[in-house]
């Protein structure tokens, strides 16, 4: 390819990190570039060298050198204008890359468990990029930081934007291929899920740290949600409706929104992205994915693997970044009218910020919020399995599932058997990192940030009052529990922590504490439990441990929650029931199973005349009248 940029007759030679470049002499020179070229990026160096001045003298001097390059998506083949006085001119050869044609590039690095690192890039219109200013961000093992899995870009509003510019593009031949050939590529997608599936666990795991067991929960909810949605590509109902006249004819279609932005957390990095791009595609739909910051390189290996399924170009369109910068950048495009739907999983004081964006534009928003899920043990429950659903809830996962138990409500009369049955769980609690340790209940947090924020939340259960039972914040060499295994400094790790004496007056009541801690109420009576069930702002997945058939059926019609378990836990929804909460969990909108599609297309409602006339609705309708008769019905019997 050919990179020339010249700038008064300037030319550097390219430097073989970018295709690129030449140098700015003057801070005002290279504003003027980049005003032009806004492609660019700007590598700030020194140049140092000899020059003769024109009285033969020679001098040293230290140049401030910039170093323009252009990102690979860079299309057009050349550029001339003039600025500022000069006239720049670049030209570059076409240098698309589509992300079939290439295998992951590895870059130098000295990870400590000898795993690669990767330059990732994002994929927009099936061609792979870096970001426009080419900023990247690494993505690090949080059971190892110093494992690096790779750098990614970091995106700007400029590749969000044509990122939305491609899935735009896409919508309409995307919208009209046939439901069941787009069925067919779901269902291709699932194939080659199944068949790299150890290694996009292992991959889950290696970068958000989730047991490889979990990691394959979650990979496998992907796979099953694929399944679900090739056979819709098969249905996709609409419904024939009778009119009200003669010669006429109803029917409701479903249509597609069109452009929808993704916007998910880390935690299942495999299932939830899927749940929310599977059934908007198989409605017709293209997206704009922003990967969460703490999973890209996942995120990477499985829009690859989504084209590889035979996914038209731009009808997924990856980009990576921030939540507050690429992922504000979609959201704010909503204002700009470029985007149709926004889907996100995330904290509730987001989710309403979202909220409030889309609900002023008219905008279709699903939004699966924050939980503080109650989990109700009844002295009828078979103890064990109580325990046991309890302990998961809680610690399963470190915590980190929005369905993970945050108030644990006691009926008073098995209160202190069940506290202590528990606790002796808790204390024995396996931590380590699952890719070297056998049998661990949870891993690290899923990155160093959580982490942090959690050991900033878990402080409101001190001074809400609660009485601390066990756990003791981040977990170190001189501070671990008897059953961690391996060295604690390398990660994330946190204790599990369990407070008690909680009481419906206090902070900690009322917020979500994403991680592993759990709140212990004790509870009256039946009534007292399901008031205390009730209490939080929020609403998304409940519990009940009990025997008693009636306690089990008031709970299930008592609660306002958008998911019950009854002698289960408040975790591990199925990937074809419906998925979401009430109250400060969401708002309204589902995932999963047929429900989801609701959130993806629209109601079509289509008339056909065919009697040739204008004929009235309402006022055109022959009335039957009632007839005399002369009958009387009630002494008959
Ligand atoms: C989430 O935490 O955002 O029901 C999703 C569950 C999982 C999904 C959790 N199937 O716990």
């Amino acid at each position: 390819m050919t990179e020339v940029c010249r700038q008064r007759g300037l030319l550097n030679p390219p430097n073989e990190r970018c295709r690129i470049g030449a140098i700015g002499y003057r801070n005002q020179e290279m504003r003027c570039a980049r005003k032009c070229f806004p492609q660019l990026i700007v590598d700030h160096r020194e140049q140092r060298g000899t020059e003769f001045s024109s009285d033969g003298r020679q001098d040293e001097f230290l140049h401030p050198l910039s170093v323009f390059s252009v990102p690979p998506w860079f299309r057009p083949k050349s550029h001339k204008t003039r600025c500022g006085g000069f006239i720049a001119e670049l030209s570059v050869a076409r240098n698309m890359t589509h992300v079939l044609e290439t295998g992951f590039e590895q870059m130098d690095a000295t990870n400590p468990n000898g795993s690669p690192k990767i330059r990732g890039y994002n994929i927009i219109n099936g061609e792979i990029s870096l970001s426009s200013d080419g900023a990247t961000f690494e993505s690090h093992n949080p059971a190892l930081f110093a494992d690096c899995l790779g750098e990614f870009p970091l995106s700007t509003k400029e590749d969000v934007h044509t990122a939305l510019a491609a899935a735009r593009a896409a919508f309409p031949a995307w919208a009209a291929t046939p439901a069941p050939t787009r069925g067919q590529i779901i269902g291709n997608m699932g194939r080659l899920l199944m068949e790299y599936k150890d290694d996009i666990v292992r991959v889950e795991t290696r970068e958000i740290g989730k047991t490889l067991k979990e990691s394959a929960g979650s990979v496998q909810e992907a796979i099953d949600t694929c399944h679900f949605f090739q056979s819709e590509g098969r249905r996709l109902y609409g419904q024939t409706v009778n009119s009200e006249l003669p010669d006429k004819e109803l029917f409701t279609y479903r249509r597609p929104l069109g452009v929808c932005g993704i916007i998910n957390a880390c935690n299942f990095p495999a299932a939830v992205p899927f749940w929310k791009m599977i059934p908007a595609i198989m409605c017709g739909n293209t997206c704009v994915w922003k990967s969460p910051q703490d999973a890209p390189l996942l995120s990477f290996m499985l829009t690859r693997i989504m084209h590889e399924a035979g996914l038209p170009d731009g009808v997924i369109n990856l980009v990576h970044g921030k939540g507050s910068g690429a992922g504000q950048d979609l959201v704010d495009a909503v204002d700009l009218g470029m985007i149709n739907k926004i889907s996100f999983t995330g904290s509730t004081a987001v989710g309403k910020m979202i909220g409030e964006i889309c609900g002023r534009n008219l905008v279709s928003v699903s939004l699966e919020l924050g939980g503080k899920n109650p989990l109700v043990i009844m002295p009828s429950a078979n103890m064990e399995n109580a325990v046991e659903g309890a302990y998961w809830s809680a610690f399963g996962t470190a915590g980190q599932r929005c369905t993970s138990l945050g108030n644990l409500i006691i009926h008073e009369d098995i209160y202190d058997e069940f506290v202590e049955r528990l606790m002796a769980k808790v204390e024995s609690t396996t931590i380590g990192d699952s890719m070297v340790q056998e049998n661990v209940l949870y891993g690290p947090m899923l990155s160093e940030r959580y982490a942090k924020d959690f050991l900033r939340d878990v402080q409101m259960c001190e001074t809400s009052g609660a009485t601390k039972l066990w756990g003791e914040g981040m977990i170190t060499e001189d501070n671990k529990p008897l059953n961690f295994l391996g060295n604690p400094s390398e990660g994330a790790y946190v204790w599990p922590h369990v407070y008690a004496d909680v009481t419906e007056d206090m902070e900690c009541f009322h917020e979500e504490i994403f991680g592993p801690a759990v709140t212990i109420v004790k509870a009256k009576d039946f009534d007292h439990a399901l008031h205390l069930a009730n209490a939080s702002p929020y609403g998304l997945s409940s519990a009940i441990y009990t025997n008693d058939r009636l306690e089990a059926y008031r709970y299930k019609t008592g609660i306002k929650a958008g998911m019950t378990g009854i002698n289960n836990s408040t975790t591990g929804a199925e990937a074809h029931l419906p998925f979401g909460g009430v109250k400060g969990s969401g708002n309204g909108t589902r995932e999963s199973g047929i429900w989801v599609i609701e959130a993806y297309s629209y109601w079509h409602a289509v008339n056909d005349e065919l009697s040739g006339k204008l004929q009235l609705a309402q006022m055109d309708v022959e009335e039957i009248e009632l007839e005399e008769a002369d009958a009387d019905y009630s002494g008959l019997a």
